[in-house]
């Protein structure tokens, strides 16, 4: 069995776009810069949100969070990302997901330039995922095509199985992995938590994407021999024995699975980093076409 190491890889990733960076820095050019609008005090949504700005520093991009009150009106909210689609200091706006009930998601990801669209999640974007035009990758989804690739694994033909489908992990990993293209060219099955027998689809999969969203879900019982499987869960439970009082597991119960897996995502420094590295990498392709 061999660990996919995200933590490594990720690392990799933000090494070169640093390098990147560096040489607009040392040409007197402006750095990509990215805006993130964090609403309220979800506690997880505050971490992400403090670990993306920590990556944008280390790699000398220009980085601010908007914090605002969970009581903050849609129309504030609004305006505010209109503030930033006419700023040419930011390429990029992410508002963390998800928001207070009062505000309308859909609504808020649409009011964002499909330019500066750097999760992938405004419509036209999805439509160009879709369709296989150029578009923004979803982070999460994106980071898994790159373990994928970095780590050889070959998708051409396999039976990848997303479990879960979520519009930021589910529904665009299966469209990547989808595509006629290197990487890519897989055959693939979505299925998930309303399935009659969701073990009959697992039990098919090459490669496993678990994106469920449920502690220790996957068993080694629901996977067939040689399986690579991908880890998308960042489930918090209760550890008394930690100093935080949690600790964080993925959606497979990793020491039996790991087990029959040829290849493997541990949880935590599995896919998480890379979604990091390439919210940055997305970042970073957004300066370029807007500046060129
Ligand atoms: N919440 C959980 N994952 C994500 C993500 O990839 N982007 C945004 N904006 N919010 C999220």
């Amino acid at each position: 069995m061999i660990l996919i190491d995200g933590f490594k890889v990720s690392n990799e990733i933000k090494d070169e776009l640093k390098i990147k960076i560096d040489q607009l820095i040392s040409k007197g050019k402006k750095v990509p810069g990215l805006v993130t609008i964090l609403v309220g005090d979800n506690p997880a949504s505050k971490s992400y949100v403090n670990s993306k700005i920590k990556a944008c520093a280390k790699i000398g991009m220009l980085s601010k969070i908007e914090e605002l009150d969970s009581t903050t009106s849609e129309k504030a909210l609004l305006e505010l990302i209109d503030k930033y689609n006419n700023d040419p200091e930011y390429h990029g706006i992410l508002v963390q997901l998800p928001l207070p009930d009062h505000i309308d998601e859909n609504k808020v990801i649409e009011e964002i330039s499909p330019q500066k669209d750097v999760d992938g999640f405004h419509p036209i974007n999805v439509g160009n995922l879709v369709i296989g035009k150029e578009t923004f990758y979803p982070c999460t989804p994106y980071g898994i095509v790159e373990l994928l690739k970095r780590y050889n694994i070959d998708t051409k033909g396999k039976h990848v199985i997303v479990v879960g489908r979520s519009n930021i992990v589910g529904k665009p990993t299966a469209n990547m992995m989808l595509q006629k293209k290197e990487g890519a060219n897989s055959v693939v099955t979505i299925c998930h938590s309303a399935a009659n027998d969701l073990k009959q689809f697992t039990l098919q999969a090459d490669i496993l994407i678990a994106a469920i969203g449920r502690a220790n879900f996957v068993t080694a019982d629901m996977v067939k021999d040689g399986v690579v499987v991908i880890d998308v869960g960042i489930n918090r439970i209760e550890d008394s024995s930690t100093e935080k009082g949690y600790r964080l597991v993925g959606d497979v119960k990793f020491d039996e699975v790991k087990e029959k897996a040829s290849y493997i995502t541990p949880v935590p420094k599995g896919v998480g980093p890379m979604t990091i590295a390439m919210l940055l990498k997305n970042t970073y392709e957004a300066y370029l076409r807007n500046e060129n």
